[in-house]
């Protein structure tokens, strides 16, 4: 499974920056002339601002943008788009990556990204908030995988592994039915809506640096799945069982390997039971490896190259809506 096969070669980076000025003038102008501010008093966006689209300059992507409170929300609707929103501290690229997507494909995906306009987020390394809501009906068997909509982190890579302390891991993702970010999942719900999809870690490693950076081309892919939904979603190796479990703050991983149609070794571990909120260091998922054998494994001088976090989008009966309202990968070098 390459979850990210057109990430890299269509990528196109597009700060948010030069729209700020003037998403607050029109947000100045509706207050001013009495009338509703494009968010509520509470952040949220009333849905009532209509839209600004083009506001994100040089009519290069994105529609709705609505600014309040210091915060923009932007929805993306591009298969694939590189969103980099200005921050003060770690830079993280966003893609709504509907890498599967053809003209047959019935159903849709959009993306929200809501922005600090003064780019100054709590943490160095937290990211902004985003959203995916989507539907998409089942692909054909030889490619189920419509969208791994995802965000990236980009100024610390490519680094050696060995190079490596930690990995803080810091997250609360949702699912939801419906159009609108829940403050939990119901996991019942989403069953009954023959949900099929992965929540997910996305790594790159090979032993080259440039090479590292490719998703399609690297050694190895090493994936930390935190929930899936559904049997489409696998993994790589998944009859031949787990070949070892790792506990990191209470959450059990179980690792399954194989090799991928690229002739990329695949690694993926998988959380024992869908885990929502997670708090941990995840380094030791990726030095446990050095000591397997059996088949191929990363050494600790390889390169990761890549660190994406996503879900894997199959499909569902109706929309679902994935939230991530909080996020932050602080990788600590040595
Ligand atoms: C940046 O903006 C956010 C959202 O409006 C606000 O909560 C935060 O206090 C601001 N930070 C600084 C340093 O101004
Ligand atoms: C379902 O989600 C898509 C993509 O976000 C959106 O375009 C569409 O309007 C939604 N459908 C309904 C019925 O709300
Ligand atoms: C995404 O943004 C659009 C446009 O502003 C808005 O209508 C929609 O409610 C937002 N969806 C979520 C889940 O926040
Ligand atoms: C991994 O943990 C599971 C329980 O979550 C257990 O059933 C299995 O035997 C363990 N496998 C190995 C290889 O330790
Ligand atoms: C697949 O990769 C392995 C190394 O991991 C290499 O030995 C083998 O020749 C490759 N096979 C093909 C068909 O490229
Ligand atoms: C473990 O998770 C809890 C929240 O569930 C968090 O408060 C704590 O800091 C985490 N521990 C570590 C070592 O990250």
């Amino acid at each position: 499974m390459a979850l990210t096969l057109l990430v890299n070669t269509i990528l196109l980076a597009i700060p948010l920056g030069g729209s700020v000025g003037t998403l607050v003038g029109i947000d100045a102008h509706l207050a001013a002339t009495g009338q509703k501010p494009l968010f509520s008093s509470d952040g949220t966006s009333d849905g009532s601002g209509g839209s600004s689209g083009g506001s994100t300059g040089g009519g290069s992507g994105g529609s709705g943008s609505t600014t309040n409170n210091g915060l923009t929300n932007t929805q993306y609707c591009e298969t694939s788009f590189g969103i980099s929103p200005p921050s003060q501290g770690e830079q993280y690229t966003l893609n709504p990556n509907q890498w599967g997507v053809t003209d047959s494909t019935s159903g849709a995906l959009c993306m929200n990204v809501t922005t600090f306009n003064n780019e100054t987020y709590p943490t160095k390394t937290t990211a902004p908030d985003w959203s995916v809501t989507w539907q998409f009906d089942p692909g054909p068997e030889t490619q189920p995988v419509h969208a791994f909509p995802n965000i990236q982190i980009e100024d610390v890579l490519p680094v050696a592994l060995d190079k490596m302390e930690e990995i803080d891991f810091n997250l609360h993702w949702t699912y939801s039915v419906g159009n609108t970010v829940a403050e939990s999942t119901d996991f019942t719900t989403l069953d009954s809506e023959s949900l099929q999809c992965n929540v997910a870690v996305d790594m790159f490693f090979d032993s080259d640096k440039a090479t590292a950076q490719g998703s399609t081309t690297a050694q190895f892919e090493v994936m930390v799945w935190f929930a899936r939904f559904g049997a489409s979603s696998d993994p790589i190796g998944y009859a031949d069982g787990v070949v070892t479990n790792h506990t990191i703050n209470g959450t059990i991983f179980g690792l399954y390997t194989g090799t991928n149609s690229n002739n990329q070794t695949v690694l993926t571990w998988i959380a024992s039971e869908k885990t929502e909120q997670f708090q941990g260091d995840i380094y030791p998922l990726i030095t446990d490896l050095y000591t397997l054998s059996g088949t191929t494994y990363p050494s600790k001088t390889d390169y990761m190259g890549i660190f994406q976090f996503g879900t894997e989008a199959f499909s569902a009966d109706t929309n679902v809506t994935f939230g991530v309202s909080e996020l932050s990968v602080d990788i600590k070098k040595s």
